[in-house]
């Protein structure tokens, strides 16, 4: 018999199945399914305009899919009658903009979801809320705003606005994209950190070190499909099709000379 933690390590948490999505008649989904086990950190990759966005919108429930099924812990979130702010709950998206409230304090921004959502009272958002900024490394810029911080600490404030709620699953958008290049490493130290305490995951990124180092399986999308999947060394250094291929070179020549 297998033990109880392999058991919870094996469960899904999140499934796709054949999704499809088009706007404006353009087809932007063209058949998308794969899972998402818990603890698991999945890498989506590919060019610009392949659909990474919409699939992670879609399954935040920002856009609804033409067709096709995904289910998050068993509950199909594809029907008319879904909760969606119930589902928004265990769902934390981080986005590359990093989307802050810049009239709030860091601390502010995170315990605010706290009360409002999770109904907490004020001193116990509080409590929750430096507990996760002190996992991302902020305590001491708590108390500042927005304006104040660095992008990198801007986005380590998104992070732990994510993780406070306790969801199930992360979604990051090319988090670490808008950043000067001398912050995208503080970030991707947080997110590795995460992804090495089973935190589940989707990371939609172009940083092959991160990929390499902590995720589990890397989906290579094109034009609407995933076109390769497997362990992210295979797929960056062994791909099938002739498009993967030059779509790491071109990121190898962007983004190759730091290490990461
Ligand atoms: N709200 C929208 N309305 C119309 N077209 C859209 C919208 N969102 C995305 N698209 C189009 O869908 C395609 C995929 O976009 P997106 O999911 O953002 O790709 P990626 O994130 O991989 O760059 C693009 O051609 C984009 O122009
Ligand atoms: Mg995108």
């Amino acid at each position: 018999m297998e033990d109880v933690e392999s058991m919870v390590e094996d469960e899904i948490v999140l499934k796709v199945e054949d999704l499809y999505k088009s706007y404006n008649n353009v087809i932007v989904l063209k058949g998308i399914s794969f899972e998402v086990r818990r603890g698991e950190t999945k890498i989506i990759c590919g060019p610009s305009g392949s659909g990474k966005s919409t699939l992670l919108r879609c399954i935040n429930l920002l856009t609804k899919p033409d067709k096709g099924m995904i289910w998050l812990e068993g509950e199909e979130l594809t029907t008319r009658s879904i909760n969606i702010n119930k589902v928004r709950q265990k769902i934390g998206f981080v986005f590359q903009e990093f989307n802050l409230f810049n009239h709030l304090t860091a601390l502010r921004n995170v315990s605010i979801g706290l009360e409002v959502v999770k109904k907490m009272k004020r001193e116990e958002a509080y409590k929750r809320a430096m507990e996760v900024l002190r996992k991302v490394g902020l305590e001491e810029h708590a108390h500042k705003y927005p304006a104040e911080l660095s992008g990198g600490q801007k986005q380590r404030v998104a992070i732990a606005r994510a993780l406070a709620m306790n969801p199930s699953i992360i979604l990051y958008d090319e988090p670490t994209s808008a950043l000067d290049p001398q912050l995208i490493g503080e970030v991707l130290e947080v997110m590795k950190a995460l992804a090495r305490e089973k935190v589940t995951s989707i990371v939609v990124t172009h940083e092959m070190g991160f990929a390499q180092s902590v995720g589990d399986e890397m989906l290579f999308m094109y034009d609407g499909k995933i076109i390769e999947r497997g362990p992210p060394e295979e797929v960056i250094h062994n791909p099938k099709t002739e498009i993967a291929k030059k779509f790491f070179e071109r990121i190898q020549e962007l983004y190759g000379r730091e290490k990461r």
